[in-house]
């Protein structure tokens, strides 16, 4: 993972389908292995040779417009795939747990009015300056460990100012995040411990918000103001207590922004900066131009093509359905299958992206599916496109930002998704924009 390199190795298919037929859990262990060590090139191989690739556990969809299909058709590709699971975390209904009903349309509303486009200009503002004093603080040592020195904090301090959750602490609310999306929600294992743990953290979470929401009542009756930060925004919209929405669809709503977005913003951070330092041509390139974000963000978004942070998004078919009909890839997916939608494939699809391998910035917004896309599609896109880019370009405005050689260099992941450490280098001089 990770290489600047495009060469499709190839051979994969062969090994598969070897190991299939003498021993299929390891050629199940081989497809897993692969995903995560080795996805361009197989997926490169895939689009060209086996575009729906069917396994006996699970179907990989590989070409853009088939990746679209399923994204598009949530009555037949639904969240099943992981709902329960969110919902066991929750102890109640979450819009990424269920498709299509009435809950999923009035909430995703209602949060869409919360997360307003226009704060986007604010919510950039409060990024750097949580940014320039977290990298102020850095070690004048020549390293910074971004993860905890910078991504994550720099979350959790917009989830605490912007969101109105500062949890009990930062590092409360991040093992809660952690333990709720990484061991419960995005462990397809399903460790039963694990699970557990996801759970209790699901419930601390849930718990925790329903105190502040009787404080922020409190102060509102007792007619004094709250800051404006979503939260506040939300409580004051429910005046008078349960006209239009209920206090427990208010904090599942709550609790579903730090869980969308503290592990997932400082994830895609780390990919496009790693991204973007294997590069020494295009970094030299955006350097030049990090004081300005129009022109500096571009870079953040290819850098991120090449490694979406999530790379496959699971679905459970309900029903027959015959994927890319009229095709000559058509094919029927019977009810019951596990579908993986791989975006870090689709948006290499040289059919609808053009010369994918070349690191271009005049990329459409539709080719770009880091944030989902149909009726899932990321509610907080427009704060965590302002935040993952700004935190990239208050880093790189800093001078000598460079790969250490690996081990020490190399991001740690858990699970191979969830960036635990990335040591980087750093000039020791001041910012230079
Ligand atoms: C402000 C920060 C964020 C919030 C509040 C947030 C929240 C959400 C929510 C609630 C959904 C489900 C929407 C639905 O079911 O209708 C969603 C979907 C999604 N989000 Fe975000 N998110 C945030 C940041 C991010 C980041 C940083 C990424 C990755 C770069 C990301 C990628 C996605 C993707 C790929 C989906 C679609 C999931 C699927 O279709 O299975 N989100 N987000």
């Amino acid at each position: 993972m990770g290489a600047v390199d495009q060469a499709t190795t190839g051979g994969y298919l062969e090994r598969y389908d070897q190991a299939l037929a003498e021993d299929p859990i390891s050629a199940f262990g081989l497809v897993r292995e692969w995903m995560r060590t080795d996805w361009r090139s197989l997926f490169a191989e895939l689009r060209e040779r086996r575009p729906v690739f069917v396994t006996p556990g699970f179907t990989v969809v590989t070409r853009f417009a088939d990746v679209a299909e399923v994204l598009a058709h949530e009555q037949v590709f639904s969240v099943r795939a992981f709902g329960p699971r969110l919902d066991a975390a929750l102890g109640a209904p979450f819009m990424l747990g269920r498709d299509a009903t009435p809950m999923n349309w009035r909430e995703k509303g209602l949060m869409q009015l919360m997360l307003a486009p226009e704060d986007a200009a604010g919510v950039r503002e409060l990024t750097g300056g949580l940014a320039d004093e977290l990298l102020d603080a850095a070690r004048p040592d020549g390293r910074l460990e971004a993860v905890e020195g910078l991504f994550r904090p720099v979350a959790l301090g917009v989830c605490a100012r912007y969101f109105g959750i500062p949890g009990p602490d930062p590092r409360t609310l991040g093992r809660w995040t952690r333990a709720i999306v990484a061991d419960g929600f995005a462990n397809f294992l399903g460790d039963p411990e694990l699970q557990a743990a996801s759970a209790k953290a699901g419930a601390e979470l849930v718990a925790h918000l329903r105190e502040q929401l009787a404080e922020h009542r409190a102060t509102l009756l007792a007619g004094r103001d709250l800051p404006d930060d979503v939260f506040a925004r939300l409580v004051r919209t429910s005046l008078p207590a349960g006209a239009a929405v209920s206090d427990d669809r208010i904090l599942i709503n709550m609790a579903g922004l730090p869980l969308g977005f503290v592990e997932s913003a400082p994830g895609a951070m780390a990919e496009a900066v790693e991204q973007l330092l294997l590069r020494p041509r295009v970094l030299a390139e955006a350097t030049a131009v990090a004081g300005d974000p129009e022109r500096f963000d571009p870079y953040v978004w290819e850098a991120l093509r090449f490694s979406p942070f999530f790379k496959l998004l699971p679905r459970l078919c309900e029903r027959d359905h015959v994927l890319a009909a009229g095709t000559p890839r058509s094919t029927v997916i019977p009810a019951g299958t596990f579908v993986l939608a791989a975006p870090a494939s689709a948006m290499f699809d040289a059919a609808v992206v053009q010369e994918p391998d070349e690191f271009r910035l005049d990329r459409p917004r539709h080719h770009q599916l880091f944030f989902g896309s149909g009726h899932h599609a990321c509610l907080g896109v427009h704060v965590a496109g302002v935040v993952i880019a700004e935190t990239v370009r208050r880093l790189l405005l800093r001078p000598g930002v460079r790969l250490l050689p690996p081990p020490e260099g190399q991001v740690e992941r858990s699970l191979g998704i969830f960036p635990d450490t990335f040591v980087l280098g750093l000039g020791t001089g001041t910012r230079e924009g």
